[in-house]
């Protein structure tokens, strides 16, 4: 009896693929629209804006900059700092450039003896609240505020100083530090939360000098529905918000005789670190990186793209048998569409905002976590080494990957299976205390047995990478040809670009390849995908996924997806909160133009591209996971699974019910 086949929707209108975008703005600066054009001056220089820029915008096409310290370009705008004030023909008082949006024509001024005082005032009233030695902060050199103060010849305090810290400093979560004595109050972090990410953990408390940046009910950030992302750090334009600092105990391990130390390197960082070295953004450092890291004292160098690899092999075969199970055989426990799960703020933000749609999530666990557990258990055993001195580093863009690391259930080694996750800053400056350059180290490659990876692993660091890598498998495995067939270069491009959220369509050819070996005992043929089109999904940034999420609920196009991909950070992993500061959406193209030249890179050195061809993941199934993918041994130590955590408000709605029950009628 041949098996039922899923029903086709119609085919692409492109050769091998199309695309669709969430209708909607896809970003900041909303404001503009294409015509009619509005003449202004600036500074004496004319020109046309579109009607409705700001004047902060049109003052950069007119080559005049503006100091500003509250807008990010990333952002809408909230005009509260008053740095970027101008004056402006026909009003009297001074006006914030950039929440003025030119909607007739007006002559500008810049740079006036009165606009310098204002400016001069303003910095000199935010340093007056602030307490924070620049030579102890971790922003000195990459402040905003400090920057302002240089400019405007803020030497001395003239509205008072604050000579001993006043407000909390606090270890705000398990990824977070928020410091208030060092905030300006520009609330960046309280838009990015809420525009960028749509989870508003975070809020403006209090009046005049006890006004703060805090939570619901003041709670920690650990305690609310924070997805300990980090891109409030990333936004925020002093050192008010930073994350949690391990250098000291990485230090401390690599200096312990009796400890083994090893990293695993993400791929994101490797686009980014040497923005903290001067370089320009998209300037990679792969190789110099791995000779840095053994001169710091790491006794071994691993790359996180081997498991990046591996969590395609098992990814792609619980997305094969999830599909073959609930299209084919009509089994609804296994829902479709299935979600990554690689990314963990993601992974906090479905536990807290739509636990209903866990069963959705792959059980895959992280690439660094599925590295930890292969490290504290097969590499220990291999090498002889007790796991319990085994000290597992991960050096990643992220800091949503510190609070995974320290999730009870990633344990599969008895120990935790990830001792301590730098951030691409942190290893900066390891570097530097290290007295290294790393631009100018010489180039080396990465240690055995866990340095061998494939291009697929590398793109894993920018968004869509994660499902071209899995397409790329997915494709070969079940048509049995070469995806180059299907795809110039195996580049599938339809998955990749910035857009917030998309779907892309492909169609399979007619013809199916033999099952593997590893998994002829899950299903009997591929049939059933014969010219099947699969619908994907790409979404990026929590904003993003909420509007997928809420797309889904309301049974629109992308409940009819069979594959998301979700990351927590806007632009994946390589616009993570542990990268670099400043970050924007030409930074962050940068990083993407990186990683795919390195992925491009492999195939011209003859490595593979896609990660069933790599051949130290080949391996490891025939030496540890023998029973294959999604096996007993992989479910053990690469498999994991998550808790549904609710929302404050459920919180609150709870306690409410709670009192009418026991409330006297
Ligand atoms: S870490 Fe992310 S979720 Fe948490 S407060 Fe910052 S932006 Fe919001
Ligand atoms: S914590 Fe940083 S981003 Fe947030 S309001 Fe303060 S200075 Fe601005
Ligand atoms: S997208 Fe990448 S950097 Fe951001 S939370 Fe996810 S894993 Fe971390
Ligand atoms: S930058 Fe315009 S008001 Fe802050």
């Amino acid at each position: 009896m041949s098996a039922p086949t899923i029903p086709t929707p119609p085919a692409p209108t492109g050769p091998a693929g199309s695309v669709h975008t969430l209708a909607g703005p896809t970003g900041p600066g909303g404001l503009a629209s294409a015509s009619p054009t509005v003449p202004v001056t600036i500074d004496g220089r004319h020109i046309e804006v579109p009607r409705g820029t700001s004047i902060l915008d049109a003052a950069k096409q007119a080559g005049v900059r503006i100091p500003t310290l509250c807008h990010h370009p990333d952002l809408p705008d909230s005009g509260v700092c008053r740095v970027c004030v101008v004056e402006v023909s026909g009003q009297r008082l001074l006006q914030a450039s950039c929440a003025y949006p030119i909607t007739s024509p007006v002559d500008v001024k810049t740079h006036s003896p009165r606009i310098r005082q204002a400016r001069r005032d303003v910095i000199d009233l935010m340093l007056s609240e602030h307490y924070g030695e620049c030579r102890t902060c971790v922003r000195d050199g990459n402040c905003e505020l400090q920057d302002l103060a240089i400019e405007y010849g803020s030497d001395r305090y003239r509205f008072g100083e604050k000579t001993e810290p006043t407000r909390r400093l606090e270890k705000f979560g398990p990824s977070v530090v928020l410091e208030m004595d060092k905030c300006v109050l520009c609330t960046r972090c309280v838009r990015t939360c809420a525009e960028i990410q749509g989870v508003h953990a975070l809020t403006v408390v209090g009046r005049g000098d006890r006004t703060a940046i805090s939570t619901f009910a003041d709670l920690p950030l650990s305690e609310v529905v924070c997805i300990n992302c980090g891109q409030c750090i990333n936004r925020c334009p002093t050192g008010a918000l930073t994350a949690v600092d391990v250098t000291d105990e990485v230090w401390a391990a690599i200096e312990d005789p009796t400890k083994h130390v090893v990293i695993q390197t993400a791929p994101a960082p490797r686009a980014a670190i040497g923005e903290e070295f001067g370089l320009e953004p998209g300037t990679p450092l792969t190789w110099q990186m791995n000779t840095a890291l053994r001169e710091i004292g790491f006794d071994k160098v691993f790359d996180t793209n081997f498991t990046a690899d591996l969590t395609i092999i098992e990814e792609g075969t619980e997305l094969l048998l999830r599909l073959y199970k609930n299209l084919v055989l009509g089994d609804s426990s296994q829902p479709v569409p299935q979600f990554t799960s690689c990314s963990p703020g993601w992974v906090k933000f479905i536990e807290h905002s739509y636990p209903e749609y866990l069963p959705n999530m792959s059980t895959c666990k992280s690439p660094q976590q599925m590295f930890g557990a292969l490290i504290k258990t097969w590499y220990a055993a291999r090498n002889g080494l007790d796991p319990a001195n085994v000290v597992s580093v991960a050096l990643m863009p992220c800091v949503a990957k510190k609070f995974e690391a320290g999730r009870p259930e990633m344990t599969a080694s008895g120990h935790a299976d990830v001792d301590y996750v730098l951030t691409a800053r942190e290893l900066a400056t390891m570097t530097r205390q290290h007295g290294l350059s790393l631009p100018d180290m010489p180039p080396s490659d990465f240690d055995d047995p866990f340095g061998t990876a494939s291009g697929s692993g590398v793109i894993f660091g920018t968004t869509g990478g994660v499902m071209e890598a899995a397409l790329r498998t997915v494709l070969e495995l079940v048509t049995g040809q070469a995806v180059e067939n299907i795809f110039d270069h195996a580049d599938i491009t339809p998955v990749r670009g910035f857009d917030d959220a998309r779907i892309a369509e492909l169609t399979l050819p007619d013809v199916v390849g033999p099952v593997p070996p590893l998994l002829a005992h899950l299903v009997p043929n591929w049939d059933w995908l014969r010219g099947v089109t699969v619908k994907v999904g790409v979404a990026h940034g929590t904003a993003n996924a909420r509007k997928v999420m809420e797309d889904i609920k309301a049974g629109g196009p992308f409940s009819e997806c069979h594959f998301i991909e979700f990351m927590a950070c806007p632009g994946g992993c390589l616009g993570g909160g542990g990268q670099p500061i400043p970050t924007n959406l030409e930074i962050r193209k940068a990083r993407a133009r990186a990683i795919y030249a390195e992925d491009a890179a492999y195939g011209d050195q003859g490595r593979a591209r896609k990660s069933h061809e790599n051949p130290a993941v080949v391996r490891l199934y025939g030496e540890l996971l023998t029973d294959g993918p999604g096996g007993r041994i992989s479910h053990h130590l690469l498999h994991t699974h998550y808790t549904a955590r609710g929302t404050y408000i459920d919180a609150v709605g709870a306690a409410r019910a709670e009192i009418k029950e026991g409330a006297p009628c």
